[in-house]
């Protein structure tokens, strides 16, 4: 069959926000220890830190990373992980059910960033604590000089401040699972409270307040609306966080989830902005998609009913999914659709950078690799620049059980009005035919080439990358790929994504 896209260069939608391309670091299974941070392995360096994984969250192009949860900041103390390793308190991690030893705190962590090249969006507890507590961290995250957690921070050997302008106002708190679980007022009240006194203290911080867990939530949009009315002047992003399960739909269905995401982002905004008009606000809401990813959730809840839940393990194997092609592509599918949110859509965190739910993954004292769904990632980092562009598809539908009727194809481009560069992401959602992609390039520059094209596909859409087979899947040259008389041509085969630069 045969897809058409529409595009024009002065149909721009936003320009690309580099913070989409965020990750996330939780203190969660092996997330940390034997993740990032791990002293006895071979590539460690000084601090302990995996370089080998470092050089990989550097190729992944990772610009930002959300800190130290998810669930598990809504228990957190952060005073535990600073200061002499030895006086460091093991706490108990209600969330995953696992000992923290707090080896790597935050003065670690900013190391590990600083090295990584990653910004910093830090997450304060608003699960066990409060006001005080987010103010004590920003102060020592942030305060340059002259009080004692400034001096404490001085003395812990960063005398420097940090300069973290992103926080969090705590973690998924709509959720009955989180602890210090709580309704759309006593957030939306904590909230403002706590944004507000950051804000004193740093008139130009970005806060990011908590939507709802997924869409699904019971309480969803109507949470986004209470929060926001109570705290629509203090915060500057509202969050949203969606996990695709493989397991809970059938195929079709699975490879139109970024369809969801399309319709639950416009949700938000829609609610975002309705609070705004009743507000008589001119300033809007930007959304943080700070958790996404494909998640096989199923069997997770099934590991946990059977798991011994007595003991209290340190760094545990929790959530190690293994990604196959089907599921690289639906993560490439759903960085078209956050792309093409960037309008509203201007920080996202893929859930998480390391072991769990992740594109790196690590053994302990042995190699680390990419998944299948790092490429689509590491790809779409590299070449997305300039202006997110409007594309038209004129292709054909089919009906999925779960979210209607989807595109067989799906597609975003940008433009770089500096270099003239344009480039295409696109998959292929049908499981049996080729698509034809056809674009004519009118009003951009004449003369356009294919400077290189990736795609991602295999005869086993259920293929995976494994320590002992790390590159069985890996992206490759698009096999019929051209610009002739001007129209892009290239052929998208069945359950692929594929990305093409041309200048
Ligand atoms: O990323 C895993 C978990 O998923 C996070 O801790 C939580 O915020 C979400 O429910």
């Amino acid at each position: 069959f045969t897809a058409f896209l529409s595009i024009h260069p002065a149909f721009t939608i936003a320009p690309v926000s580099r913070r989409t391309f965020g990750s996330f670091v939780e203190h969660m299974g092996r997330c940390v220890y034997t993740g990032i941070f791990e002293p006895e392995h071979p590539t460690a360096d000084a601090d302990g830190f995996r370089q080998d994984v470092l050089a990989l969250t550097r190729e992944l192009g990772v610009s930002l990373v959300r800190y130290p949860g998810g669930n598990f900041v809504s228990g957190y103390r952060w005073e535990d992980g600073i200061g002499p390793v030895v006086d460091r308190p093991v706490r108990r991690d209600l969330a995953w059910r696992s000992l923290e030893t707090n080896r790597v705190g935050i003065d670690e962590f900013m190391r590990w960033a600083g090295k990584a090249g990653v910004e910093v969006m830090y997450a304060v507890n608003l699960g066990t604590r409060g006001l005080p507590e987010a103010l004590d961290v920003q102060e020592y995250l942030n305060q340059p000089d002259r009080t004692r957690l400034a001096e404490l921070r001085a003395a812990n050997g960063s005398p420097n401040p940090y300069g973290v302008t992103m926080f969090c106002l705590g973690n998924e708190m709509d959720g009955p699972w989180q602890t210090g679980h709580k309704t759309a007022h006593e957030y939306g009240r904590l909230a403002a409270e706590t944004a507000q006194a950051m804000r004193d203290a740093e008139p130009d911080l970005e806060l990011v307040v908590c939507g709802s867990s997924d869409s699904g939530m019971p309480t969803f949009a109507a949470w986004e609306s209470e929060v926001l009315a109570l705290t629509y002047d203090q915060v500057d992003y509202i969050s949203a966080h969606a996990y695709y399960d493989p397991a809970k739909v059938d195929a079709d269905s699975f490879l139109a989830s970024a369809v969801d995401m399309d319709r639950f982002v416009d949700k938000v905004v829609a609610t975002a902005d309705s609070v705004g008009a009743r507000l008589k606000h001119t300033k809007r809401i930007n959304i943080s998609f700070d958790e996404w990813n494909v998640w096989y959730q199923t069997d997770f809840g099934a590991a946990r009913r059977a798991e011994d839940r007595t003991g209290w393990p340190i760094a545990p194997r929790v959530i190690e999914d293994r990604y196959n092609v089907t599921d690289a592509v639906v993560v490439g599918g759903l960085l078209i659709s956050l792309l093409r949110h960037s309008d509203r859509v201007t920080v996202a965190c893929q859930a998480q950078l390391v072991n769990v739910i992740a594109p790196i993954m690590t053994e302990p004292g042995g190699p680390a690799w990419r998944q299948t769904i790092f490429h689509p990632f590491a790809i779409t980092s590299r070449l997305a620049k300039g202006e997110v562009l409007r594309v038209e598809i004129d292709a054909p539908t089919y009906e999925t059980t779960r979210y209607g009727e989807a595109s067989l194809v799906d597609a975003v481009a940008t433009h770089d009005p500096e270099d003239g560069e344009l480039v295409f992401f696109a998959v292929n959602r049908s499981r049996s035919e080729s698509a034809d992609l056809r674009v004519p390039l009118t009003g951009f520059a004449p003369g356009l080439r294919v400077a290189e094209s990736w795609t991602l596909a295999d005869d086993d859409p259920a293929a995976v990358n494994t320590a002992d087979q790390p590159d069985r899947v890996v992206p490759r040259p698009t096999a019929q790929v051209s610009v002739t008389d001007g129209v892009l041509h290239a052929v998208l085969p069945p359950v692929s994504w594929t990305a093409i630069r041309l200048s």
